[in-house]
C-alpha cells in the first residue's frame, strides 16, 4: 500500500543533501560543516529580511532604537551573521565580503572562556582553539541593496575555494580564478526563500519551508533553456552603451528575422535577475559602458558565483572578451562586465561584439 499521508516523512532537506554528498566525497567533513554554517546564516538573514519592518531593521545603519540599542541595517547584520557563522565552522581561513574593504582572516588562536572544572569554584586555564580551516569564501551578504527599503527581492551570494598555498592566510588566497571554485550558490529572498547550490555536479534548487526551518529540494540538476525570450539590463544607461550592446538591444526590440521582440525585465537585484534567467531562459547583462568602463558588478562575490551556477546549468557567462570564470583576479573588489544566460542568446551577443570589433579595425 502506498503511503497516502499528506505529511512528507522522508523529505530531502538541504542539510541532509549536503551531508550525503560529503559522505560520498569521503571528505573530512570540513566542507560539509562550512556549507551547513553558510545555510544557517542564510536562514537567519531570511528571517531578518522577513521581519525587517517589525524589527526596525530598515534604513540607515548607526541609528538608535527606542531602547537605546544601535540598530544594525540589514546588510550590516547579514555581514556579521555570515562572518560569525563561517568563522565558527572551523573550516575557513580567508573571507572576502562586499562589506569589508580588506579580507577577514580567521583567528589562528581564539581564547575562549575558561570552563568550570568538576571541582566547584575552580576555573580551568584559558582554552585556545585553532579556528582555521582550509577554505576561502567570497560572499556578498545582501545583494541588491537599493531594493531593501522597497521590499523587492534581494539575495546572498557565495563562492568557496580551497587555500592553495602554505603561506600565512591573506587576501592573496582569494585571488583565484572562478574555475577553482569548489562550491558556489546564492539565496534569493523573494516571494519565497530559495537556495541554488552547485558543488560541481549541476545545480540543485531548494526552497525554505518556514514551518520546518529547513530547505527542501524542489528541483534537481536544473538546466537553462538553449534560447529564451527575455532580455535584462538597465536600459536607462543607453546613452553610455558601447556599439555591441546598442546593436544587440536593438535586435531584441526590432528583430529583423520576423520573430517576436523579446520581453524586457530588470529587477535591479542581480540575484533576482540571474535566477529568473536560470528558470525562464534569456539573457542578463551588466556590460561595461562609458560611465562604468569595467561594468559595476564585482568579480569575486557577484560575478564568479553566478557564472559558476549558470555554466553548471549549461549556460554561458562572459565578460564579452572571455569566460568570467577564466578571469585571473588582481584585487578583491575588482569589477568586470557580466553577460550571462541561455547559450544561444549569449552567443548572439558575442557575435555583435565580434562584428563591432571587426568594424573598428
Ligand atoms: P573536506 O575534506 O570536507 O574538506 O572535503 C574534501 C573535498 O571533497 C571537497 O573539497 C569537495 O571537493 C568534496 N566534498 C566534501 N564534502 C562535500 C559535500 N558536502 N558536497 C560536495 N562535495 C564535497
Ligand atoms: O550589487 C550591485 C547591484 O545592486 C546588483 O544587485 C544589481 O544588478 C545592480 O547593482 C543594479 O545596478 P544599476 O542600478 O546600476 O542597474
Ligand atoms: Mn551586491
Amino acid at each position: 500500500m502506498t503511503d497516502r499521508s499528506p505529511f512528507e516523512t522522508d523529505m530531502l532537506t538541504l542539510t541532509r543533501y549536503v551531508m550525503e554528498k560529503g559522505r560520498q566525497a569521503k571528505g573530512t567533513g570540513e566542507l560539509t560543516q562550512l556549507l551547513n554554517s553558510m545555510l544557517t546564516a542564510i536562514k537567519a538573514i531570511s528571517s531578518a529580511v522577513r521581519k525587517a519592518g517589525l524589527a526596525n531593521l530598515y534604513g540607515i545603519a548607526g541609528s538608535v532604537n527606542m531602547t537605546g540599542d544601535e540598530v544594525k541595517k540589514l546588510d550590516v547584520l547579514s555581514n556579521s551573521l555570515v562572518i560569525n557563522m563561517l568563522q565558527s565552522s572551523y573550516s575557513t581561513c580567508v573571507l572576502v565580503s562586499e562589506e569589508n574593504k580588506e579580507a577577514v582572516i580567521t583567528a589562528k588562536e581564539k581564547r575562549v572562556r575558561p570552563r568550570w572544572t568538576a571541582v566547584p569554584r575552580v576555573v580551568s586555564r584559558w582554552c585556545y582553539w585553532d579556528e582555521r580551516g582550509k577554505y576561502v569564501v567570497c560572499f556578498d551578504p545582501l545583494d541588491g541593496s537599493s531594493n531593501i527599503d522597497c521590499l523587492a527581492s534581494i539575495g546572498t551570494i557565495f563562492a568557496i575555494y580551497r587555500k592553495t598555498t602554505e603561506d600565512e592566510p591573506s587576501e592573496k588566497d582569494a585571488l583565484q580564478p572562478g574555475r577553482n571554485i569548489v562550491a558556489a550558490g546564492y539565496a534569493l529572498y523573494g516571494s519565497a526563500t530559495l537556495v541554488a547550490l552547485s558543488t560541481g555536479q549541476g545545480v540543485d534548487l531548494f526552497m525554505l519551508d518556514p514551518a520546518l526551518g529547513e530547505f527542501v529540494l524542489v528541483e534537481k540538476d536544473i538546466k537553462i533553456k538553449k534560447k529564451g525570450k527575455i532580455f535584462s539590463l538597465n536600459e536607462g544607461y543607453a546613452k553610455y552603451f558601447d556599439a555591441a550592446t546598442t546593436e544587440y538591444v536593438q535586435k531584441k526590440k526590432f528583430p529583423e528575422d520576423g520573430s517576436a521582440p523579446y520581453g524586457a525585465r530588470y529587477v535591479g537585484s542581480m540575484v533576482a535577475d540571474v535566477h529568473r534567467t536560470l528558470v525562464y531562459g534569456g539573457i542578463f547583462m551588466y556590460p561595461a559602458n562609458q560611465k562604468s568602463p569595467k561594468g559595476k558588478l564585482r568579480l569575486l562575490y557577484e560575478c564568479n558565483p553566478v557564472a559558476y551556477i549558470i555554466e553548471q546549468a549549461g549556460g554561458i557567462a562572459t565578460t564579452g572578451t572571455q569566460p568570467v570564470l577564466d578571469v585571473k583576479p588582481e584585487s578583491i573588489h575588482q569589477r568586470v562586465p557580466l553577460i550571462l544566460g541561455s547559450p544561444e542568446d549569449v552567443q548572439e551577443y558575442l557575435a555583435c561584439v565580434q562584428r563591432n570589433q571587426a568594424g573598428r579595425s
